[in-house]
């Protein structure tokens, strides 16, 4: 399963191609609108998100409530776009005085953008870099969500940390419906608290806020993904989809980094055998992955957002017409994102490992997907 996007953040709207669907899929459009909706909310979000309430309309690939082999099209309106209709024209020539961005801002696409393509407008670069485009990502992995279901896998998120507001929560035993009622994605509700009031102080301050959130995956069977080619490896084919996520720059699986400083009975999970359960673990450093292949265990990615670079009081720039100091520039901006990335993220976990299931079970229809992952079940339960 892969997808492609397109859509500018104040155009007429941004779309979605998802391909290599199988048929049989159940689809629920009102669920991916709530998940698009699930996207748009959180502790921190700017006025855009206030004035956008995304609904999917699904154009192709899917007949009386299910995918039917074709490539599924998805297209989701801007409502801003009737505010834009001017400085986003379509057609041309430029009308004289149209106004320009000449301010880059650090942080962001802007300048490496605009020297690249050769604009003397950086919001030809901004209108695309922006993380509109991630609401695109979340209706595809809408699609990939609908076929683990019918799988078995769960994809769920939570929020552990907004800039230096942090909680220990063990992601196999946490509290998903707690999660999901709180408007920093966070189920811990003082550490919430904290993290609210975080968001106000850098609100007030100019500032903006990163932060670290977890998705975890349940209900896998082992042996998806690859050991044997590096293009199977599902740590790299995962690692690869979070870092595509504008402003995300750290991910780790399991114990991730703090595996490094521990020796190595402490960082392997012994393999045990329990009657009725069959081959198992003890515990779960891992985080689900072994040789580039699930292990049957919950998937644990951790993953760091770096702070919003809109600041409302604005880091230094050039001009890129006169070359002079200037402030970077201001566009409306949400203070924190980390709740939303969190939802982008499940939807990029759901497209790897809807393909890797693919990979190995089938991918025609559901019924000789779930037959042969049934077969398999079979085969290595003892
Ligand atoms: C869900 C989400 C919402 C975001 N909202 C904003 C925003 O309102 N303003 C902003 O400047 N950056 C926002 N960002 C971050 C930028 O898109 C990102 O920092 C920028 O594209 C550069 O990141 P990069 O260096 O990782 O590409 C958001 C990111 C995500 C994932």
């Amino acid at each position: 399963m892969h997808y492609v996007t397109a859509g500018e953040s104040h155009g007429k709207a941004l779309v979605t191609v998802v391909s290599s669907v199988p048929a049989g899929v159940s689809i629920d459009g009102s669920l991916i609108d709530k998940d698009l909706a699930r996207r748009q909310v959180g502790y921190g979000r700017g006025g855009r998100m206030r004035i956008e309430s995304d609904r999917a309309l699904i154009v192709s690939g899917v007949r009386f409530g299910k995918t039917i082999g074709s490539p599924v099209a998805l297209s989701i309106s801007n409502k801003d776009w009737d505010n834009w209709l001017d400085v986003m024209a379509v057609n041309g020539p430029r009308p004289d005085g149209s106004p320009r961005v000449t301010a880059p801002r650090p942080g962001h696409a802007d300048l490496a953008g605009s020297q690249k393509t050769n604009t003397d407008d950086v919001r030809d670069i901004l209108e695309r870099a922006s993380a509109r485009e991630t609401a695109s990502r979340v209706a595809a992995g809408a699609v990939a969500k609908a076929l683990l279901a019918e799988v078995g896998v769960k994809v769920e998120s939570y929020v552990e940390r907004i800039g230096s507001v942090d909680c220990v929560i063990d992601p196999e035993t946490v509290d998903i419906a707690a999660a999901e009622a709180s408007d920093v994605r966070c189920p811990d509700s003082v550490a919430a608290q904290s993290m609210r009031a975080a968001i106000d102080a850098a609100a007030s301050a100019g500032e903006s806020l990163g932060g670290v959130f977890v998705v975890r995956v349940t209900g896998l069977v082992p042996g998806v993904g690859g050991y044997a080619e590096a293009s199977q490896r599902l740590d790299a084919r995962l690692g690869g989809a979070l870092l595509s996520i504008p402003a995300i720059k750290g991910v780790e699986f399991g114990d991730g980094f703090a595996s490094a400083a521990r020796v190595g009975s402490q960082v392997h999970d012994p393999i045990i055998y329990v009657p009725g359960a069959g081959i198992t673990r003890e515990s779960n450093h891992a985080g689900g992955l072994e040789g580039g292949m699930t292990n049957g265990q919950t998937l644990v990615a951790r993953v760091a957002m770096k702070p919003i670079p809109t600041l409302m009081k604005p880091l230094a720039s050039v001009d890129i017409d006169t070359l002079q100091p200037i402030d970077a520039s201001r566009e409306r901006s949400d203070v924190c994102a980390v709740p939303a990335a969190a939802v982008v993220a499940e939807a990029e976990v759901a497209l790897v490992l809807a393909a890797a299931y693919m990979d190995k079970f089938g991918h025609d229809c559901v019924e000789d997907i779930r037959a042969s992952l049934n077969a398999y079940r079979e085969r290595i339960a003892r």
